[in-house]
């Protein structure tokens, strides 16, 4: 017997009801699946999870010298626990986040600490000792006692420094407040009463001024929240638009004037979310449109859309516009969304992806005057690439180059797992690439632009990353400078220890 239950955005949320269906599977055969796997598949190592948080702080083996004006902390978040009480999770996405910091001390000397984000979640399974699977694409019996989205928010896509804090981001809920120097959780962010229990998306912009613009999406009341916080402001501004049928977006580009969120043809089906997982309430329709949302910056409620071929996208780079009102922006397109409802849910189970899709670095280009819109591929289709990353001092202006993850196309380890096994800089006006590869069984994660303090060009700086070494189990920070001719690793610290494959982080420098 199915239960349908119908969890209610927080108190004082002003979106009324989120209807999440929470069953269950009898026994759990993903948790019984992986653990036949394991053994025998090094690889699988990178989605086991943590067992245990580890409150210490561990120094790090260095190699290199790390540049003497490179100091502050890399923040990074993704999925960390995966199991609890002899149960796991079904999809990676539903791991509880775990945040790390990598700081870089001013004698080039590195640490680590991690802790899991305690959440309503994750205090209300630690309590039982046992996981309530429920969650973006895990499926369960169990009655959880929810009060809407923010009941199985696990804070593990991205983070955000905030007012001398760090906020742990997820895509359906509230934000996480952390303190950044031990890690340790505050509570949700409120912001105000009006927004409090609003979906605010993990990849939030903030302009060179410090205005802050995100997004969020409340899908069974057809509705995007924009959200508006300006420098020194204690409470944002909320708009509420209609949009229907609604989708997953995942990120969306600020300019000058505009704010652009692409909605793929993923539309969720309301009747479907009583049998199914919040992901399979979706139903992906590859002869409708990709429909790009235009919104002015002065009232996200005067908008047009413009409509282009199906494509799935994840994530953006950055856009600009210019005089003309013609925007440009990168973004990584795959021909289906298969990527989350396949391979994600494959490695919870300890099996291989069945299919790979290769997501492909193109340039949107959009005319905001005439109304239409193309995209253009950058770079050879045998080229994956994912998690862009661009000089942050060029946000919603023009840019030209742009880090990423990628694949060299080589047949390899990493290829067949689906993931990436280099660091590429693109210069996206000439599409001239520079690439390093990664060891065999090492991993990278994604690489950040960090700029240094002796110029203002977009290689004025480095690329700073982490990577997972899942044979000889350890975790690896490394440095390259960003040179226009080649990516030169310049130093290295090495944890020696393997932690959970991740997804997103950001650079706080220390004057
Ligand atoms: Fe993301």
């Amino acid at each position: 017997m199915l239960n349908r239950r119908v969890l209610v955005i927080g108190a004082t949320g002003s979106l009324g009801a989120s209807m999440f269906p929470v069953h269950s599977a009898p026994s759990d055969s993903t948790y019984t699946s992986f653990h036949k796997n394991l053994p025998n598949q090094s690889w699988l190592r990178l989605y086991a999870g943590i067992q245990q948080e580890d409150t210490d702080t561990h120094s790090c083996h260095v190699d290199g010298n790390w540049p003497r004006d490179l100091v502050g902390a890399l923040y990074r978040n993704g999925p960390g626990r995966m199991e609890l009480g002899g149960r796991r999770y079904q999809h990676w996405f539903d791991g509880d986040g775990l945040v790390q910091k990598w700081s870089i001390s001013h004698t080039g000397e590195v640490t680590h600490r991690s802790r899991l984000v305690h959440t309503h979640k994750f205090l209300h399974d630690e309590a039982r000792n046992e996981l309530s699977l429920v969650g973006f694409g895990t499926v369960s019996e169990d009655p959880l006692s929810a009060s809407g989205p923010d009941a199985f928010n696990v804070g593990n896509i991205s983070v955000l420094p905030r007012d001398n804090e760090l906020l742990a981001l997820w895509e359906g809920g509230s934000a996480w407040r952390m303190n950044a120097d031990t890690l340790t959780t505050n509570g949700k962010l409120e912001l105000s009463t009006e927004s409090a229990g609003l979906p605010f998306s993990a990849h939030p912009r903030v302009e060179p001024n410090g205005t802050l613009w995100n997004f969020g999406y409340v899908s069974h009341m057809a509705a995007l929240v924009i959200w508006r916080l300006d420098p020194g402001a204690r409470e944002p501004k909320i708009w509420i638009i209609p949009r229907s049928p609604m989708t997953i977006p995942h990120d969306f580009v600020v300019t000058s004037k505009h704010l652009l969120l692409p909605l793929p043809p993923l539309h969720y089906e309301p009747d479907r979310a009583v049998e199914h997982s919040f992901i399979d309430a979706h139903e992906w329709h590859p002869d409708r449109s990709l429909d790009i949302l235009v919104m002015s910056k002065d009232d996200p409620n005067s908008n047009f859309v413009i409509e282009l071929p199906a494509a799935w996208f994840f994530h953006y780079s950055n856009a600009w516009e210019d005089e003309d009102g013609v925007i440009r922006f990168e973004g990584f397109s795959y021909d289906d969304p298969s990527l989350m409802y396949d391979a994600f849910r494959n490695v919870m189970r300890g099996k291989m992806p069945d299919s790979i899709s290769d997501p492909q670095l193109v340039q949107f280009r959009v005319d905001t005057k005439k109304r239409n819109a193309s995209v253009e591929a950058l770079l050879d289709d045998q080229i994956a690439c994912e998690f862009p990353c661009i000089d942050r001092r060029r946000s919603t202006e023009r840019h030209e180059w742009l880090t990423m993850l990628a694949h060299d196309a080589r047949p390899s380890s990493s290829k067949e797992l689906g993931l990436f096994n280099s660091v590429a800089r693109v210069h996206t006006v000439s599409s001239d690439s520079v690439l390093y590869t990664y060891p065999h069984h090492e991993i990278p994660e994604e690489h950040l632009f960090i700029p240094n303090r002796h110029g203002s060009q977009e290689t004025d700086g480095w690329i700073l990353g982490t990577s997972l070494d899942y044979v000889d189990e350890k975790t690896h920070l490394n440095l390259f400078e960003a040179r226009e001719t080649a990516l030169e690793l310049v130093a290295r610290a090495t944890l020696p220890r393997l932690m959970p494959l991740g997804l997103h982080g950001q650079f706080v420098g220390t004057a």
